[in-house]
């Protein structure tokens, strides 16, 4: 068959990975306590988070919505503050960040990463201190590097050695000392999709390990008067629920600390080992437990570099996902319910791949209620889509929704605060959707819908 066409007909969606295959869940009308915010409840038949009755929050904010749950968010942020104790936990801001969510994220004292000019501004631009931040980036603009020497980031992480010369020429200029650390390609194969795994050798990101080219930046690093290298980082990819990788990543991390001190002389203080802890996204999904990953990071940390007689560098992680994922939920209400005679019946709300692309770029998979009401109608085999002018726009390509579904009803889709409303587009001309914090039965916009006025800024 041609690479480049297939038969269209029934089954075109089947492009989505079929590793599920769809069963009925016991209970339609469940609110798993793992998948869904901390607050979430049924109370009267009715999805409730932060004390707030969705039916309430779709009437005063419309929708699609995204409502996040300010205390699962906090609460999250809090327990891997504990876990890592002893370390620093940086927020990866690219899993969503506002002005508000950096203001949660320096209240609970994280640190926070960014990989733009853009996200520094909004971490900036509500007083984040910049000594807590990190860039990060695999080809930041000499403006974007300008702007992090001048305010001053705490650490910045270099990534090719055309950055290295730009970082150092840049800091001296600015009479400036950035902390460095090393972007290292480590080699590991993390179990994710190809998109988000990276510390492979074959894609953009890092410095290879094994080609020799990490000990190289950190000869020119440590040969540049303006530049402090403190250590090392890598992060070998995202949806992670395993600490195998991250072990394997030590232990090499660990060969290159090593090596600088044998061949420099300096111990590098700091290890940097990425974000990437997964999140339940559906029944059976598991839930890795914080507490239990720093420790085995920690022990695995220390005892390689007890074994080669380094000292015990401090440890970083940058979860993303892991802490606002699950904090976070879509709320549409529907618009059609098409039958599709022997196949599934289509259910189609008022957004899709504009305010979630992760079904359509991952095969991502996610839990979905009629969140309105409760129902006590048979599972009808559905497939949840948006309104886009596309075959690919799906929001959850398998599940079970009550088969007396009406248009009206609200459908709540759980496990969406991360990369959601940061990988949003306009798609069809769609205003992205509101965020909306809930907490103690307040609801607060926190990023406002956009409207047609700034669908149509900035044009001739
Ligand atoms: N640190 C670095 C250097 C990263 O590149 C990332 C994510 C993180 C930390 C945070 O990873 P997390 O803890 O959130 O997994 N758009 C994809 C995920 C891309 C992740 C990019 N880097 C998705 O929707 O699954």
């Amino acid at each position: 068959m041609s690479r480049f066409a297939h038969p269209a007909g029934d089954r075109h969606a089947e492009v989505l990975p079929e590793d599920r295959p769809p069963h009925a869940p016991a209970d339609l009308n469940s609110i798993d306590p793992v998948i869904w915010p901390r607050t979430s409840e049924r109370i009267a038949g009715s999805l409730t988070i932060g004390g707030l009755d969705v039916r309430d929050l779709a009437k005063e904010f419309g929708t699609p919505l995204y409502v996040l749950d300010e205390h699962d968010f906090r609460a999250r942020a809090v327990d891997f503050r504990q876990a890592f104790h002893d370390g620093e936990v940086h927020y990866a801001g690219k899993a969503f960040l506002c002005r508000e969510v950096a203001r949660w994220i320096m209240q609970e004292g994280l640190g926070l990463d960014v990989c733009s000019a853009g996200e520094l501004a909004v971490a900036l631009s509500v007083g984040f201190p910049p000594d807590r931040i990190t860039m990060h980036g695999n080809n930041k603009s000499i403006a974007e590097l300008e702007k992090a020497v001048t305010v001053g980031v705490g650490h910045v992480v270099v990534d090719s050695f055309e950055e290295i010369a730009r970082l150092g020429y840049l800091a001296e200029k600015h009479g400036a000392r950035p902390k460095v650390l090393i972007r290292v390609t480590v080699g590991v194969e993390a179990h994710t999709h190809e998109f988000i795994a990276t510390a492979h050798d074959d894609q953009k990101f890092g410095l290879s390990l094994s080609s020799g080219a990490a000990a190289e930046a950190a000869r020119r690093i440590l040969a540049m008067p303006s530049l402090e290298l403190v250590g090392l980082h890598s992060h070998i990819g995202s949806q992670i629920t395993d600490t195998a990788g991250f072990e394997v990543a030590a232990r090499r991390l660990a060969t290159l600390l090593v090596q600088i001190r044998d061949e420099h002389g300096v111990e590098l203080p700091e290890l940097d080992l990425g974000g990437g802890y997964g999140i339940p996204y559906v029944d059976g999904d598991e839930s890795p437990d914080m507490k239990v990953i720093a420790d085995a990071l920690r022990e695995i940390v220390s005892t390689v570099c007890r074994g080669k007689g380094l000292p015990v560098p401090r440890l970083t992680v940058e979860p993303g996902r892991s802490i606002v994922g699950t904090a976070g939920v879509t709320l549409y209400e529907v618009g059609t319910v098409k039958d599709v005679e022997g196949l599934r019946t289509y259910v189609s709300v008022d957004g899709g791949m504009s305010d979630n692309v992760r079904t359509a770029l991952y095969g991502a998979d996610y839990t979905a209620r009629l969140a309105s009401r409760e129902s006590t109608a048979q599972p009808m085999l559905s497939r949840l889509v948006g309104k886009h002018c596309e075959s690919g726009d799906i929001v959850v390509r398998d599940l079970y929704l009550p088969a007396d579904l009406v248009p009206g009803d609200l459908i709540a889709v759980a496990g969406t605060g991360a990369y959601c409303r940061s990988l949003a587009s306009n798609y069809n001309y769609l205003p992205k959707p509101a965020v909306v914090a809930v907490a103690g039965g307040k609801a607060r916009v926190i990023v406002a819908r956009e409207t047609e006025e700034d669908l149509l800024r900035g044009q001739l």
